[in-house]
């Protein structure tokens, strides 16, 4: 059998990582974060709100330098934005004036090599896109302005244009917060497909544990800010996962057994401020 050389190598590998914002007295949003994430492995990353999540993903993509410690990705250091990405975020961010088939081009005209070929090759790229676009169940919208598509279409678009430059690793952070939750289930199956198929390596961050469970192949816990990594759960659930996984006794136990780590975070984060109320 032929052995992939990446596979057990650690895509994404973050030693002793700390991020302070500001000056020596400005926030510490990160400290001491240990993390490794394989080539093509699906992982979620979970925790308080304010733990640091949103830190942890500018400094993975590079819009951001730690304050210490190092950070790999497919073996180089970290150094600036990361081409290599491609990032969605809880609010689609389409922009209004394009269609949707203009949206999901539109990392095309600004990372290389795509944009030196896009003029010579537009017909393969447009095909591409249109193809991407079938995948997500968009077919037959391409020509529509965001505003004609549900907050679940626009999200679908949004994925597509994460998607159409073939990053190599997916950063999401909470994409599906604002949605509902029928249209949310639904997407969890989009992605799922979408990162079967394409094999990226996919950061999620997410504060849905059943989300997480449900598309992660790892769940990172993270502490109250300053955050870290404070547990490491493997999710070995079957692929693909459907709805029926989630009632699954095996899958609804690793999402209690988070559910209950998040609780003891939450209640030491406050135990501090309930014990200065005590005293006043
Ligand atoms: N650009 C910034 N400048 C200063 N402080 C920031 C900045 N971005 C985030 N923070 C602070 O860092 C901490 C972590 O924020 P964030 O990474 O957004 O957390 P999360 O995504 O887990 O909710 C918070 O206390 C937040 O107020
Ligand atoms: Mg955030």
């Amino acid at each position: 059998m032929p052995v992939d050389p990446d596979a057990e190598r650690d895509f994404v590998d973050l030693s002793s990582v700390s991020l302070r914002y500001g000056d020596e007295h400005g926030t510490l949003a990160l400290s001491g974060v240990d993390l490794r994430i394989k080539k093509g492995q699906f992982a979620a990353i979970v925790g308080p709100s304010g733990c640091g999540k949103s830190s942890f993903m500018r400094l993975v993509t590079g819009l951001c330098p730690p304050t210490s410690g190092t950070i790999k990705v497919a073996g180089k250091v970290v150094t600036g934005p990361l081409k290599i990405t491609g990032m969605a975020f809880q609010n689609p961010t389409l922009l209004p004036w394009r269609d949707t088939l203009g949206n999901t081009m539109l990392p095309l005209e600004i990372v290389q090599p795509h944009r030196s070929r896009l003029r010579a090759q537009k017909a393969q790229y447009i095909a591409r896109a249109m193809a991407l676009l079938e995948t997500v169940g968009l077919k037959g919208f391409e020509q529509k302005q965001p505003w004609m598509l549900s907050g679940g279409m626009q999200q679908r678009a949004n994925l597509c244009r994460a998607l159409i430059h073939e990053p190599q690793l997916l950063m999401l952070d909470e994409p599906f917060a604002a949605l509902d939750a029928f249209t949310r289930e639904e997407l969890w199956a989009v992605l799922q497909d979408l990162w079967i198929e394409k094999k990226f390596t996919c950061i999620l961050v997410t504060h849905d544990l059943r989300e997480a469970a449900y598309l992660a192949d790892v769940i990172f816990v993270m502490s109250a800010r300053p955050g870290r990594v404070i547990s490491v759960h493997r999710v070995d659930v079957p692929r693909p996962r459907t709805l029926d996984s989630t009632f699954d006794p095996h899958f609804v136990e690793i999402v209690q057994q988070i559910r209950s780590e998040i609780a003891q975070i939450r209640n030491e984060a406050r135990a501090p401020a309930t014990q200065a109320q005590g005293a006043a």
